[in-house]
C-alpha cells in the first residue's frame, strides 16, 4: 500500500474516532451462512464502499503479489494492532470489510471458523468491540459455537449477538428458537459476557438483517443492522484515564519538539498536567495537533501530536498518562497467550514483545495451563504449540508501563516475536502484574568481580561447546581444561551427562527440557564467570535460540561459542555409551540427530571438524584463538 493511500486510510479512521465507528467479528463457518449474512448486510444496508477504501483496495492489488486476501490484510493491517503480521508477511487470513449507513461507519473482521484458525480468529477479534456468532438454527449450539464464543470471551468482547441463521429451513418456529437461546445462556453462564442478544434470521431470504420479518411476528427485538447501528460499546474507552504511547518523537526542527501517537484511552486538553512512564516525571501539555490542525481537547483513537511546556525527556515507548492517575510499571506479568508460531513456544526461551511502541526481550517464566478450547478445561502443558491458547507468565528485560487488557485493550496488548525470524509468533493479553520486580532488589557486594578477577589473574570466561551427543565435546573440553590448569589458570567444566545428575536431574530430553536445561546451566555459567573463572560448558545444546539465550547474558569478549562439528555419521560409529544404538532400536525416543532437532551454529567463533583434526589440534586451536582474543581485548 503506498504512503498516500495508509494517509488515507488513517484520515478515514481518524475521522471516525468518535462513537460512530463500531468494529466487530463474525464467527461461525461458510455452512452458518456467514458469507451469505455478510453479503447481505452489505448488499441490504446498501453499503457505500467508500470511494477512498475502493482506491486503497486497488492501489494494495497493484502492489500485491498475492490475491484478494492480501488485499484484505494490507488494509487490516493499519487497523489492527497486529501490526508485526505486515511487517513479517506472515498471510494471517482475516478479511476486514468496511461500509456505513446513515447512523453508523463499521469495520467488519471476518475470519475462518475452523479450529486450525483459531490464531485468525484471535486476530479479528482483537481489535473488535463486539461479535455475531451465528448459529445454524437445524444444528443448535455445536462445539464449534462453543469455541468461538469462549476466545471472544477470552479477547475481552462483552457483547454479542447469537444469531439463529436459516430460520426459515424450520419454519420460523419460535419454540425452536427460544430452545436454542436457552441452550446458549446456559453454557455462556461461565463466559464473561454482559449482554447476549439472540435474533432470529434468514441470511438468504433477508429476515430481520436490515428489515424485520414477517414471518417472525412473535419476535420483538432488534434486527441485526438496527442493533449494530444502536449498541454501545466503546464509551469506557473515553471515560478511562488518560493514556497515550508515544510512536516517535516528532523533532522538525529544533523549534518544535512533538509526541505523536495515537491516544490508547481517555482525552487530554491543553493545560492538563501529564506523567511520562516509567521516568515519572511530569509537564503540562501546551499544545495537540492532529494532522496540521490544532486541538483544544484529544479523545481515544485519534491519532495527534502533543507539545509540553517544558524540556522532558520522552522517547519512543514511553507512555504519557494522565497526571492525578498514572498506570503501572512492571516487568513480569501473568498473561493469556495465544501461540501463532508453526515451532512451539518454550518456558526459558527468549523472544521480543512488542507491547504499544516498546520492543523488549520476553521470556516465558511459566505455563500455568492451555486450554482445551472446546471445552475450556485446564490442561498441563510444558510448551505451547500453535493456535494453543494458555495463561502463561512473563518476565521482560525492562518494566514498562501497562493496564490490564480487560480495562485497556491497546495497553494490555501484546505480541511475541522470533528473535530471528522477526515472525509473530503469539499474541497476548496481560491479566495483572507480577510485581516481583518492586520486591526484589540487588544486593550491592563489596569483594566484586573485578576483585576476585584480580586473585585468579585472569578474567572470568565462557567456552561454549556445542555439538552432537559423541561429536567428542567433552574429550575436547577435557583436554583443553588440563592444558588451561598447567597454565595455573582457574577453570571448571560444566557438562550435559553431570549437570544432569543433579541440579538439572528434573529435566527429560523433550524440546522443553533442553531449553530450560539450557537456561538453568548458562545462569550458572554466569555466576561463575561473576567468581572469575573459565567455564567450559559442554552440551549438545541444539537450540541456536539458547546458545543466544546464554551469550546474551554475557559481555562481548566474554563468550566464545565452539561448535564441535562431526558428521552424525561418525557421531554414530564412535556411539561412546551406546546411545545411538539404542535410539535405533527405537528405545530412546528424542535423541540429537536420530529424531530430535539439532540447529548447527551460523556464526560460532570457532568451528573444530573432529572427524579430521585430532585432540591435540583442536585444543591448540582454541587456546590461539582464546590468546589472540584476550590480547585484542587488553590492547
Ligand atoms: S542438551 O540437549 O540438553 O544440551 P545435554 O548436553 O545436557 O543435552 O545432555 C546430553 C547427554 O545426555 C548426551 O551426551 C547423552 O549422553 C545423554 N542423553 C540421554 N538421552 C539423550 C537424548 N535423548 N538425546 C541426547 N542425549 C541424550
Amino acid at each position: 500500500m503506498s504512503a498516500h493511500s495508509e494517509m488515507k486510510l488513517k484520515e478515514y479512521i481518524g475521522q471516525q474516532a468518535e462513537l460512530d465507528l463500531l468494529r466487530f467479528i463474525t464467527c461461525g463457518s461458510v455452512d452458518d451462512g456467514k458469507s451469505t449474512l455478510i453479503g447481505r448486510l452489505l448488499y441490504e444496508a446498501q453499503l457505500i464502499f467508500d470511494d477512498q477504501m475502493a482506491e486503497i483496495a486497488t492501489d494494495s492489488k497493484k502492489k500485491s503479489t498475492k490475491s484478494k486476501a492480501k488485499v484484505d490484510i494490507d488494509l487490516s493491517l493499519l487497523v489492527d494492532g497486529l501490526i508485526a503480521e505486515r511487517e513479517q508477511g506472515i498471510t494471517i487470513d482475516v478479511a476486514y470489510r468496511f461500509f456505513n449507513t446513515d447512523h453508523r461507519k463499521f469495520i467488519v473482521a471476518d475470519t475462518p471458523g475452523h479450529e486450525q484458525y483459531t490464531r485468525n480468529m484471535v486476530t479479528g477479534a482483537s481489535t473488535a468491540d463486539m461479535a455475531v456468532i451465528l448459529v445454524d438454527a437445524e444444528h443448535g449450539i455445536l462445539t464449534q459455537t462453543q469455541r468461538h464464543s469462549f476466545i471472544v470471551s477470552l479477547l475481552g468482547i462483552r457483547h454479542v449477538v447469537l444469531a439463529v441463521n436459516k430460520m426459515d429451513l424450520i419454519n420460523f418456529e419460535e419454540a425452536a428458537f427460544d430452545a436454542i437461546v436457552a441452550n446458549y445462556a446456559d453454557f455462556a453462564e461461565e463466559l464473561k459476557f454482559s449482554s447476549i442478544t439472540a435474533i432470529p434470521l434468514s441470511a438468504l431470504e433477508g429476515d430481520n438483517v436490515v428489515d424485520r420479518s414477517s414471518n417472525t411476528k412473535w419476535y420483538k427485538g432488534p434486527t441485526l443492522l438496527g442493533y449494530l447501528e444502536t449498541v454501545e460499546v466503546s464509551a469506557s474507552r473515553l471515560e478511562h484515564s488518560f493514556r497515550f504511547p508515544v510512536q516517535w518523537v516528532n523533532r522538525p526542527n529544533s523549534d518544535f519538539r512533538g509526541y505523536s501517537g495515537t491516544v490508547a484511552a481517555g482525552s487530554i486538553s491543553v493545560g492538563e498536567e501529564v506523567r511520562v512512564l516509567p521516568s515519572g516525571q511530569t509537564a503540562n501539555v501546551k499544545e495537540v495537533f492532529i494532522a496540521e490542525r490544532e486541538l483544544e481537547t484529544a479523545i481515544a483513537e485519534q491519532a495527534i501530536t502533543i507539545c509540553l511546556d517544558k524540556e522532558i525527556d520522552v522517547s519512543r515507548g514511553d507512555v504519557l498518562v494522565a497526571g492525578t492517575n498514572p498506570c503501572e510499571v512492571s516487568d513480569q506479568f501473568e498473561t493469556t497467550l495465544v501461540w501463532m508460531g508453526q515451532e512451539k513456544g518454550f518456558i526459558g526461551r527468549s523472544y521480543s514483545m512488542l507491547i504499544g511502541s516498546v520492543k523488549t526481550a520476553a521470556t516465558i517464566t511459566s505455563i500455568k495451563y492451555r486450554y482445551d478450547i472446546n471445552n475450556f478445561e485446564k490442561l498441563s502443558t510444558e510448551s505451547m504449540k500453535l493456535n494453543d491458547i494458555g495463561e502463561v507468565t512473563i518476565r521482560l528485560d525492562r518494566a514498562v508501563p501497562f493496564e490490564s487488557y480487560d480495562s485497556c485493550k491497546p495497553m494490555g496488548a501484546f505480541v511475541l516475536l522470533d528473535r530471528h525470524t522477526h515472525a509473530t509468533v503469539g499474541a497476548g493479553m496481560i491479566n495483572f502484574s507480577l510485581r516481583r520486580a518492586d520486591n526484589i532488589h540487588r544486593q550491592p557486594l563489596v569483594v566484586n568481580r573485578e576483585a576476585r578477577e584480580k586473585l585468579s589473574g585472569h578474567k572470568g570466561r565462557v567456552l561454549w561447546f556445542t555439538g552432537l551427543s559423541g561429536s567428542g565435546k567433552s574429550t575436547v573440553a577435557n583436554a583443553l581444561e588440563q592444558s588451561l590448569y598447567l597454565r595455573g589458570m582457574r577453570t571448571y567444566i560444566l557438562d550435559g551427562d553431570n549437570i544432569r545428575h543433579g541440579l538439572n536431574n528434573d529435566l527429560g530430553f523433550t524440546d522443553a527440557g533442553r531449553v530450560e536445561n539450557i537456561r538453568r546451566v548458562s545462569e550458572v555459567a554466569k555466576l561463575m564467570v561473576d567468581a572469575g573463572i573459565v567455564v567450559l560448558a559442554s552440551f549438545i545444546s541444539p537450540f541456536r535460540s539458547e546458545r543466544d539465550m546464554a551469550r546474551g547474558l554475557f559481555q562481548s569478549g566474554e563468550f566464545l561459542e565452539i561448535y564441535v562439528d562431526a558428521p552424525l555419521e561418525v557421531a554414530e560409529q564412535r556411539d561412546p555409551k551406546g546411545l545411538y544404538k539404542k535410539a535405533r532400536r527405537g528405545e530412546l525416543p528424542n535423541f540429537t540427530g536420530i529424531d530430535s532437532d539439532y540447529e548447527a551454529p551460523a556464526s560460532a567463533e570457532i568451528v573444530l571438524n573432529t572427524a579430521e583434526e585430532s585432540v591435540d589440534v583442536c585444543v591448540g586451536r582454541i587456546i590461539t584463538y582464546f590468546d589472540e582474543a584476550e590480547d585484542e581485548h587488553y590492547h
